[in-house]
């Protein structure tokens, strides 16, 4: 399953996600693919309100890792811009939140550590409108597609 969405604005980016999250359940993993500025935290802040979080979301750049306890399970929120070697991303326990389905996890720049994403994940690729518009385009794509 495929689809491609127009998204005007923040709010719109924010809603889709809320939307999207709401089928969310233990040991899924959603993947954010797209350039700087392309909407992948403003997404993040959407679904992990949606899940019940209730703290102010910000990209985890520096810690790479944010965990947040959502209403029915634990968020984890990865930034991996900065992720230079995958053995970091083991330290932090990367492997046990994809493979441990205690929670769901958000994994920003996905594209950066393609090869420890699992299949199954959902993908969501977010950019910029053509043409000059302000708005972004997000193509999320399911598993088995
Ligand atoms: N659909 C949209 N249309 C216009 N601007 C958007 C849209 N979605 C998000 N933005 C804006 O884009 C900017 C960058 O978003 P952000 O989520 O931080 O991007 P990223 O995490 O991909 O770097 C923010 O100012 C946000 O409000
Ligand atoms: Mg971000």
């Amino acid at each position: 399953m495929e689809r491609t969405y127009l998204l005007k604005g923040q709010e719109e980016t924010r809603r889709a996600a809320e939307k999207l999250a709401q089928s969310l359940t233990p040991g899924d993993v959603v993947c954010l693919y797209g350039e700087l500025g392309a909407g992948k935290t403003t997404f993040c802040q959407g679904a992990l309100k949606a899940l019940g979080v209730k703290e102010r979301v910000t990209s985890p750049t520096f810690t790479i890792l944010q965990q947040y306890q959502g209403k029915d399970f634990p968020v984890y929120h990865f930034d991996v811009y900065r992720v230079h070697d995958p053995e970091e991303l083991f330290e932090i326990g990367f492997e046990e939140c994809m493979e441990g389905r205690r929670g769901v996890c958000f994994v920003e720049w996905a594209g950066l550590v393609e090869e420890l994403l699992p299949e199954n994940a959902i993908r969501v690729f977010l950019s910029y409108e053509e043409d000059g518009e302000e708005g972004r385009v997000m193509r999320v794509v399911y598993p088995g597609d």
